[in-house]
């Protein structure tokens, strides 16, 4: 077996610039494919004075001669899906060319999104600060067995089946929240929503639905190379992120086998995507946040808003520690550090070498409730210059290469690639 599926992931608490960066390497490939998450994520990508947000479909949808998958281990809105695609439509794609979907897609239904709804309110200030979108409660009912597929909406019999299914969705929100009627989907009530979705249903049959997993291993055989294209970051990983407050799929590269249906011995490079600093939205442990102007400032420099949500991003330094872990979880092999052009203003960057609590030094992060664990932080001077037209490592600064050297030594791991801007062609080859 060639090991010709490569991964990008995010290192961080999502949001790290996975789109952009599997945009730009995207023509190395001859299929982008995801394998977990679903329309929680918010993935951008700007090229040619053109912005768009994916949510559920590969970032390489906009490239007419790669092949996108959307794998098994996925969770679908096809509402939320079909809005993505006239998205791409009318600025003059057709997805349905150069789209595929495994059979075995679990579908978000809108009793899904009501779930996801009244858990969270019931969870009151302990909110894990969801994105709504029904993540949660479709993946539960896939371990529990009693999810709809992708592949189900072909049968005769699928609306009278998701009818059923339906009707005890509601009765369980109604048990945790009774007045249902209030919890507006996507601004629509549930019975408008539930029409809408069943009308994107129609639709969705007209994409090509197959067994992926076969189709992407014949592939390898012939020599093609797969991107594999995480959502979210490792850190919101079921297993290893800071749980409870992370999603409800195994963001990290393990993930790629089972969400995909490839073998072990066919990956090849992981790229590991991480900002120079850190963001987080949403609820949970975040050590290095800023609750000053600082944040202030790398909010506003940064554009740091929610690409599925709109809400403001949780800001903060660069955390070694929990880098260190990711990149251990995952087997980077090579880092991509995003966003740097957002430090160019600063006098003093910091970074988070290692957490301190009760006089004991810790390398790798620490979520433990109860217990405060204390950054410490290193200073490192900032270039004060605008790197965003740069194209060439030795055009950087020096005092830019210093803070590079700096996270490399601590991280004992090659950073391959500096994003220096949102835009396609923003991108310097480090290694
Ligand atoms: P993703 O979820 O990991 O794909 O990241 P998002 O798209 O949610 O958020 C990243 C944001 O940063 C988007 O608005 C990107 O257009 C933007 N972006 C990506 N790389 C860079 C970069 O190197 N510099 C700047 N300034 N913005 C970037
Ligand atoms: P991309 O792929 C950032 C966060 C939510 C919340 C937690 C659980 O764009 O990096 P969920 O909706 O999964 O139940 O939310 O995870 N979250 C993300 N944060 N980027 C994402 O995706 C995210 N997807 C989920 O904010 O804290
Ligand atoms: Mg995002």
């Amino acid at each position: 077996m060639n090991m010709n599926v490569d991964v990008i992931l995010g290192l961080q608490w999502g949001d790290e610039g996975k789109g952009k960066i599997v945009d730009a390497v995207a023509k190395d490939y001859d299929v982008i494919a995801r394998f977990q998450g679903g329309p929680n994520a918010g993935h951008t990508i700007e090229f040619e004075n053109k912005k768009f947000v994916l949510h559920t479909i590969p970032s390489g949808i906009f490239h007419e001669n790669i092949s996108n998958v959307i794998g098994n281990g996925v969770v679908l809105d096809p509402f939320v899906f079909m809005k993505e695609i006239e998205k791409i439509q009318s600025a003059g794609y057709d997805p349905h060319k150069n789209l595929i979907i495994s059979d075995k897609t679990h579908l978000i239904f809108p009793g899904h999104r009501l779930l996801d709804a009244v858990c969270e309110m019931a969870l009151g200030n302990k909110k894990i600060g969801s994105t709504l979108k029904g993540i949660g409660p479709a993946y539960t009912e896939k371990f529990q067995r009693k999810g709809f597929r992708t592949g189900d909406i072909f049968a005769s019999d699928f609306e009278s089946k998701f009818k059923f299914h339906r009707d005890e969705q509601v009765k369980r929100a109604k048990e945790i929240h009774p007045s249902i009627s209030e919890i507006l989907i996507d601004g629509l009530s549930y019975d408008e929503y539930e029409s809408k979705w069943l009308e994107a249903v129609k639709d969705l049959q007209t994409f090509r639905v197959e067994a992926t997993e076969i189709y992407l291993n014949r592939l390898l055989q012939n020599g093609k190379r797969i991107l594999a294209e995480g959502a979210q970051g490792s850190l919101l990983d079921i297993d290893f992120g800071s749980y409870p407050y992370v999603t409800s799929s195994n963001t990290t590269s393990g993930g790629v086998c089972t969400g995909l249906g490839i073998p072990p011995t066919s990956i090849g490079k992981v790229f590991g995507i991480f900002k120079a600093y850190c963001t987080r939205v949403g609820n949970g442990p975040f050590p290095t946040e800023l609750h000053d102007e600082m944040g202030e400032e790398l909010r506003k420099n940064g554009h740091e808003f929610g690409s599925t949500t709109g809400r403001p991003r949780r800001c903060g330094w660069l955390d070694l520690p929990a880098l260190r872990y990711a990149i251990m979880i995952n087997g980077v092999s090579d880092l991509v550090m995003t966003k740097a052009d957002v430090l160019d203003s600063l006098e003093t960057i910091q970074v988070a070498n290692t957490y301190i609590s009760q006089n004991h030094e810790y390398m790798f992060p620490e979520f433990r409730f109860g217990e405060n664990f204390e950054p410490k932080l290193s200073n490192h001077n900032g270039w004060k210059m605008d790197i965003t037209n740069m194209t060439q490592k030795s055009e950087l600064p020096s005092k830019f290469l210093e803070y590079f050297n700096f996270i490399e030594k601590e991280l004992n791991s090659k950073i391959s690639y500096v994003s220096v801007g949102p835009g396609r062609s923003q991108i310097i080859k480090t290694q």
